[in-house]
């Protein structure tokens, strides 16, 4: 019998529809249109609004269109990975929250929390339940409200994440297709870097911890750059050699988008051209979890059946991976 693989076989996503625009930026901290696009790429990105709505409620709508395009129903669904920093309560797993939504009712699943890179884990995670065959039906949602731990007096981080969530569905193949190769990898010692300080056992909320806007990303900026510049290019360029894949090979990149300089330098790198990689970080800005799936999703009716994609992450943790995958369909 031939290998078993984890294709993705469908894939969709939701953008909540507020658009929060550089120039609005400008009306609530000091920067300008100019700064941002040059130092990030981004012109905009969307925000949840409406009382009571989490990560969840996007999953809703990005899951059930996805069960409708693969034309199956959600108890078909057997283990939900949801990839998430921002989910809608400490616990329950956000996971089980959406199973409830859809009617996802004979699945289990996990919440699954490494930042931004969440989304590359969770395929590969997601993959070896397939591969071992434990499940024939694996669902991957990656989706993040960043705007709910965003400080919005916070000039350096408020101009750069978004809201918005994609989902993939992971069945088997047998012919070749699907998840080649993946490296994941972590270093702890990071997470001085990027943060958020309190909400957690170790420094659970108070009126302390909230009047010291404690409960938003914390981020240094130019040193979190620094390893992620480094790192996803490195991953990226590893998981080629790996699987003798030359740039020429490569089909599409699906880099995070946490900043177009950060991209721009991956796929030099691999020696990719800028017309093989996939970017949306100027409409959604960086998006945590939900960035990948959204390209995946936008890209969708370019992609053809045997392309070789390249995913490749670099997040809060410090966490960072890539993927080989030979698209399905
Ligand atoms: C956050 C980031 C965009 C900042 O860009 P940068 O080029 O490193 O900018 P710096 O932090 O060095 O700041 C440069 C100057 O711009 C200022 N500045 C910061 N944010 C600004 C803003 N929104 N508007 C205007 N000026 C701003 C700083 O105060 C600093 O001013 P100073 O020189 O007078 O001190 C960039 O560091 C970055 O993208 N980091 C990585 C983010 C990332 O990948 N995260 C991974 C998790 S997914």
């Amino acid at each position: 019998m031939s290998k078993i693989h984890a294709a993705i076989t469908a894939v969709n996503g939701y953008v909540p529809e507020y658009v929060l625009t550089n120039k609005e930026l400008e009306s609530i901290v000091d920067t300008t249109d100019e700064w941002i696009t040059s130092r990030t790429g981004i012109k905009e990105r969307r925000i949840l609004k409406g009382e009571g709505l989490g990560t969840s409620d996007m999953a809703v709508h990005a899951v059930n269109g996805l069960l409708k395009k693969r034309g199956i129903t959600a108890d078909e669904i057997e283990l939900i990975i949801f990839c998430t920093t921002t989910p809608d309560l400490p616990f329950p797993a956000s996971a089980n929250i959406l199973a409830d939504k859809i009617g996802a009712k004979n699945a289990w699943g996990y919440d699954l929390q490494a930042a931004c890179s969440g989304f590359i884990y969770g395929v590969s995670t997601g993959a070896q339940f397939i591969e071992s065959g434990k499940h024939k039906k694996v669902l991957v949602v990656g989706g993040d409200k960043m705007s709910s731990i965003i400080n919005y007096q916070d000039r350096t981080t408020c101009i750069i994440f978004g809201d918005g969530c994609g989902a993939v569905l992971l069945e088997p193949n047998e012919e070749g297709y699907g998840v080649m190769d993946s490296i994941l990898r972590s270093d702890g010692s990071g997470r001085q870097f990027l943060h958020q300080k309190a909400g957690g056992s170790a420094r659970p909320a108070s009126h302390e911890t909230v009047d010291n806007n404690e409960h938003s990303v914390y981020q240094e900026g130019q040193a979190v750059f620094k390893f992620a510049v480094t790192n996803m290019a490195d991953v990226a360029a590893e998981i080629m050699d790996r699987n003798n894949l030359t740039s020429d090979d490569v089909t599409w990149l699906v880099p995070h988008q946490a900043n177009k300089r950060i991209i721009d330098a991956t796929a030099s790198r691999m020696g990719v051209g800028s017309e093989k990689v996939m970017i949306n970080i100027q409409r959604y800005g960086n998006t945590t979890n939900g960035t990948i799936p959204l390209c995946l999703w936008e890209w969708e009716s370019q992609l053809k059946k045997g392309d070789n994609i390249i995913l490749a992450a670099f997040g809060g943790g410090f966490t960072w991976g890539s993927v080989y995958l030979k698209w399905a369909y």
